[in-house]
């Protein structure tokens, strides 16, 4: 259902910048005349996605919320650049005035763009996907977190017995089951690290390796 909406929300706004790039080149090239026709014969289109760009949009927020995620700085920003867009390119292609409507145009642009990197981070699976930008940031974060107390900032301090995890001779998968299921006095983070964080994790210890 959410990937649904994702691809309908991105369909959208893409269907939406194209409409504008259209509008703005026909203004930039002084076409008055066919952008007003351009303009009249897509007003119904243009209304149906602009309403279709803003509910997918606000609908995923939501769901993203409801699911105990948290809106981002960017996503703040992102909106914040797709509601200024909107009066710009209205005031903008009414007047004719060409700096407005670039404008309008690349704070579009400037959204999606950060829609892309905003997505680009979270693929990192980060503990805190403001602060870590890479796999390796974010296993390095889980790390310090659960893990360094009793492995030691190498992976050498050897609490309890485990040995030193730049010499393991373990597969990821057989350290990703030991992560997640715990063995003797390491206890099981199957519950509290997701995914993403214990396959980010494993990357970072095997940097111990020599
Ligand atoms: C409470 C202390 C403790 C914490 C916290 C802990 N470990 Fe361990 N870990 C151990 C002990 C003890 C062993 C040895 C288990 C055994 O073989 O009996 C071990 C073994 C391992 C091994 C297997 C090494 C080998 O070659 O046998 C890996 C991999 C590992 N830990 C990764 C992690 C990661 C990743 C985290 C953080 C998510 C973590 N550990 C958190 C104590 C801990």
């Amino acid at each position: 259902m959410y990937t649904g909406l994702l691809h309908t929300h991105k369909l959208v706004v893409v269907l939406f910048l194209l409409h504008y790039v259209v509008k703005l080149v026909l203004l930039l090239l002084n076409r008055n005349e066919q952008l007003a026709n351009y303009s009249k014969r897509t007003k119904v289109t243009e209304m149906a996605i602009s309403a279709l760009f803003l509910i997918t949009g606000l609908w995923m927020m939501g769901t993203s919320i409801m699911k105990g995620g948290s809106v981002s700085t960017l996503q703040i920003i992102k909106l914040v650049c797709v509601f200024s867009s909107i009066p710009l390119a209205i005031i903008g292609f009414k007047r004719s005035n060409k700096l407005l409507a670039v404008l309008a145009v690349l704070l579009i642009i400037a959204a999606y763009g950060l829609a892309e990197v905003n997505k680009k981070k979270k693929a990192g699976g980060a503990v805190n996907t403001e602060t870590a930008g890479s796999t390796l940031e974010a296993g390095k974060l889980v790390y310090q977190d659960k893990c360094m107390q009793c492995h030691g900032s190498d992976g050498a301090a050897g609490i309890s017995g485990a040995k030193a995890l730049g010499q393991t001779s373990l597969t990821a998968d057989e350290q990703k089951a030991i992560v997640k299921s715990g063995k003797n006095s390491m206890p099981a983070f199957g519950e509290t690290i997701t995914e993403e964080q214990t396959m980010a994790v494993i990357e970072y210890v095997a940097t111990f390796k020599q």
